[in-house]
């Protein structure tokens, strides 16, 4: 092999190298997470309808009851390419944001697992099923 050749393997082995590094920084790509979303709402008061989709992926429309989780896992395939999105409705009030993203997982999911809770107050989010008070962090208001 000539020396031209050698340098232009080498540099292509190390970009690549830099790339899947640099991948796992971000999405940490092929591992299983886990989404669940809880009403945490009051008793008697109305249900919690709920619309899960992707772009490929239609979860479809769930009422859940006061401390129902729903939950669905995936595998993330590439960077950048899974999102899941979440539309809420309850007692004439709506919310809609994304309910899992690489930024959402890398900040609140580093346990793989991303857990909602839905209060009247607003949209909760904790790295483990059953926080306490001090492990979740409010993202969103109801609009
Ligand atoms: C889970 O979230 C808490 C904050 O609520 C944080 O202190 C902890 O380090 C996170 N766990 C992991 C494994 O990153």
């Amino acid at each position: 092999m000539n020396v031209l050749a050698s340098i232009f393997l080498f540099s292509l082995l190390s970009l690549s190298l830099l790339y899947s590094v640099k991948a796992k920084e971000v999405s940490a790509w092929g591992d299983k997470y886990h989404v669940h979303i809880v009403n945490g709402l009051p008793d008697n008061t109305n249900l919690l309808t709920i619309h899960v989709f992707s772009g490929d992926d239609d979860l479809g429309f769930h009422d859940l009851h006061v401390n129902d989780d729903y939950e669905w896992h995936f595998r993330t395939v590439l960077p950048g390419v899974t999102e899941f999105f979440g539309h809420f409705w309850w007692a004439g009030k709506e919310g809609g944001f994304s309910v899992y993203n690489d930024d959402l997982a890398y900040d609140h999911c580093q346990t793989y697992v991303c857990y909602w809770l839905v209060k009247p107050d607003g949209f909760y989010i904790a790295n483990k099923t059953n926080p306490n008070d001090l492990e979740l962090s409010k993202l969103y208001l109801w609009n």
